[in-house]
C-alpha cells in the first residue's frame, strides 16, 4: 500500500489558464505515469458545478498529444474519475474547511501532500492563501502553493504581496511560477553552456558582442485587454519571462544544480544590473490596419481598454550587467503583441574575428561575418550557429551557413508543455525553476523606476500597424548600442 496521498487543488478551476493548461498538463503527467498511485485533482471555484460537470468541462481540452495510437480514451476516463469539484467563495474559511473534509476523505488517513494551484486574479491571492493554509492544509505531510504572475505591479506592491503570503506560508511552500523557465530550450540553456567545452569559454564580454532576447506574438490582446491594460508588455513579458532567461543565460557557474545554488547565481546577475533608463527603452502600441481585404483592430478598439490608453503592447530595451564577465555588453530585449510572427528566441552575436584573413570576402560589412548562436525557444525548437563557410568550388567564395539542430528532426518525442514540467517539479519539491522572493525583488528593482517614469511622464507609445515588425524606434535603440536585431537582418 502506498503510504501517501497527493491532492492538487486548482483554485479558479473554471478560468482559461486552468482549462487550457493546468488540467491538460495534469492529464499528461498521469498519462506518463508521473503521478503517484493515490492522487486526486480538485477544482475549486465560485461557479456551482457537479463533479460530472467539471469532468465534462475538462474533457473538452484534454488531448492525447503523447501517443495518439494508444487507448487514450481509457486513460482519460481513469484520469477524469480522479477529478472532483468543490464550489466555494475565495475568502471563505468555511468553504475551505469543507474542501478539507473532502480531501481527508480521499486521503483515507495516508500521509497527505496538498498542492494548491492559484489560477486566480492577484487581488484574491492572499484571501485564498489565508483560507487554504488555515483551513485546508495538510496536517501530517506538506502543503505547497503555486502562484502565477502578476506578482504585483512594482517593487512596493510585490513586496507587500510577499509579506502577506509569508504571514501564512514559509518561503519553501511558495512556488512562484514563470512558465518560460519550464520551456525545453530554456532548461537546455544550462546544459548547452556547462556541458559543452565549446561554449562556456566564449561566454563573456571577450567574445560576445551582444545578446538579444526576442518575444513576439502575431495576435493582439483580444479578450484580455482588461487585464493587460493594467500591466502592459513590460510587466507581462519582460520583467519576468525575458529577464529570467537573461539571468540563466548570464549567471556564473553555480556550485551545483541544486535550486539554491542556481537561484543564488541568478539573483547575483539581477543585482549586478543597472535599473532600466528611459533613454534605453522604446515603447509601442499597435494600431488598426487593413491588409488584403482583412481588417485588424487597434489595441484601443478593445472595448475593455480605455480609448486613450498609453499602455505599451511592444517594448524594446537595452540592459547592462555591471560585472567583470559582462561589462559593456548590451543585452537587448524586445517583446511585442500583434507583430508579424510568433516567436521566442535568444540570439548571441559574437565579436569580429581579429585580423580576419578573409576580410575582403565580406565587403565593408564585417558585422555580417560574425558568428551568431540562435536558440529558438518556439515555435519549432532549434539551436543553430551561423558560421562562415567556403562555397565548394575552385574559387574562394564564402557563404553564411548554419550548423543546425532542429528538434523535430533530431528528436522524435513530443516536447512536454512547460506546465507539465513545472507541475511535476512542484509535486516533487524541486524548486530550481521557481522564482525565489529575492529574485523577484531584484527583478522589480530593475523595472520599477522605469515603469513609474513612463506613467508619470505619460510617455506616448509609438504606434505600429497590427501585423508589422513593430516600431522603427527599436532599430534606433539597437543602433545606438551598435546592435542590429538578428531576427530582422
Ligand atoms: C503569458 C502572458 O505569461 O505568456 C501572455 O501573460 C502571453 O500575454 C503568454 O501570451 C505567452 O506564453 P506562450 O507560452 O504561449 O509563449
Amino acid at each position: 500500500k502506498t503510504e501517501s496521498s497527493l491532492s492538487i487543488t486548482v483554485v479558479g478551476a473554471s478560468g482559461d489558464l486552468a482549462k487550457k493548461k493546468i488540467f491538460p498538463a495534469l492529464f499528461a503527467l498521469f498519462y506518463e505515469d508521473c503521478l503517484p498511485e493515490n492522487f486526486t485533482v480538485f477544482g475549486y471555484a465560485r461557479t456551482k458545478m457537479t463533479d460530472e460537470e467539471l469532468r465534462n468541462m475538462i474533457s473538452q481540452t484534454l488531448t492525447c498529444r503523447i501517443d495518439k495510437r494508444e487507448n487514450c480514451d481509457d486513460k482519460m476516463d481513469r484520469f477524469l474519475k480522479r477529478c472532483f469539484y468543490h464550489s466555494g467563495q475565495y475568502d471563505s474559511g468555511e468553504h475551505f474547511a469543507e474542501l478539507d473534509c473532502k480531501l481527508k476523505e480521499k486521503e483515507e488517513g495516508r500521509l497527505s501532500k496538498r498542492l494548491f494551484y492559484l489560477s486566480i486574479p492577484p487581488n484574491i491571492f492572499v484571501d485564498v492563501v489565508r483560507c487554504a493554509s488555515t483551513r485546508a492544509s495538510s496536517k501530517n505531510g506538506w502543503t505547497r502553493v503555486i502562484v502565477e504572475k502578476p506578482f504585483g505591479r512594482d517593487s512596493e506592491s510585490s513586496g507587500e504581496l510577499t509579506r502577506c503570503l509569508k504571514q501564512y506560508l514559509a518561503e519553501d511552500q511558495i512556488f512562484r511560477i514563470d512558465h518560460y523557465l519550464g520551456k525545453e530550450l530554456v532548461e537546455n540553456l544550462s546544459v548547452l553552456r556547462f556541458s559543452n567545452l565549446v561554449f562556456e569559454p566564449l561566454w563573456s564580454r571577450d567574445y560576445i558582442r551582444n545578446v538579444q532576447f526576442i518575444f513576439s506574438e502575431d495576435f493582439g490582446t483580444e479578450g484580455r485587454g482588461g487585464y493587460f491594460d493594467n500591466y502592459g508588455i513590460i510587466r507581462d513579458i519582460m520583467q519576468n519571462h525575458l529577464l529570467q532567461i537573461l539571468a540563466l543565460f548570464a549567471m556564473e557557474t553555480p556550485v551545483s544544480l541544486d535550486a539554491e545554488d542556481i537561484r543564488n547565481e541568478k539573483v547575483k546577475v539581477l543585482r549586478s544590473m543597472r535599473p532600466l533608463q528611459l533613454e534605453n527603452v522604446v515603447v509601442g502600441q499597435y494600431k488598426g490596419h487593413s491588409k488584403s481585404g482583412k481588417t485588424y483592430p487597434a489595441y484601443t478598439d478593445d472595448p475593455t481598454v480605455p480609448k486613450n490608453s498609453l499602455t505599451p503592447t511592444f517594448a524594446a530595451a537595452a540592459l547592462f550587467i555591471d560585472n567583470a564577465r559582462w561589462d559593456g555588453v548590451p543585452f537587448l530585449m524586445k517583446a511585442g503583441k500583434a507583430l508579424h510572427t510568433k516567436r521566442a528566441e535568444i540570439r548571441v552575436q559574437f565579436r569580429h574575428v581579429p585580423g580576419n584573413l578573409f576580410k575582403r570576402n565580406f565587403g565593408t560589412d564585417l558585422d555580417k561575418a560574425t558568428n551568431e548562436l540562435v536558440l529558438r525557444v518556439q515555435p519549432d525548437e532549434a539551436i543553430y550557429l551561423k558560421i562562415n563557410n567556403k562555397v565548394p568550388g575552385l574559387g574562394m567564395r564564402l557563404d553564411r551557413s548554419d550548423l543546425n539542430l532542429l528538434y523535430r528532426a533530431r528528436y522524435l518525442r513530443e516536447i512536454p508543455d512547460a506546465y507539465e514540467r513545472l507541475l511535476l517539479d512542484a509535486i516533487e519539491g524541486e524548486r530550481r525553476l521557481f522564482i525565489r522572493s529575492d529574485e523577484l525583488d531584484a527583478a522589480w528593482a530593475l523595472f520599477t523606476p522605469l515603469l513609474k517614469e513612463l506613467e508619470e511622464k505619460k510617455i506616448a507609445p509609438e504606434l505600429y500597424p497590427y501585423g508589422s515588425r513593430g516600431p522603427v524606434g527599436s532599430h534606433y535603440l539597437a543602433a545606438k548600442h551598435n546592435v542590429r536585431w538578428g531576427d530582422l537582418s
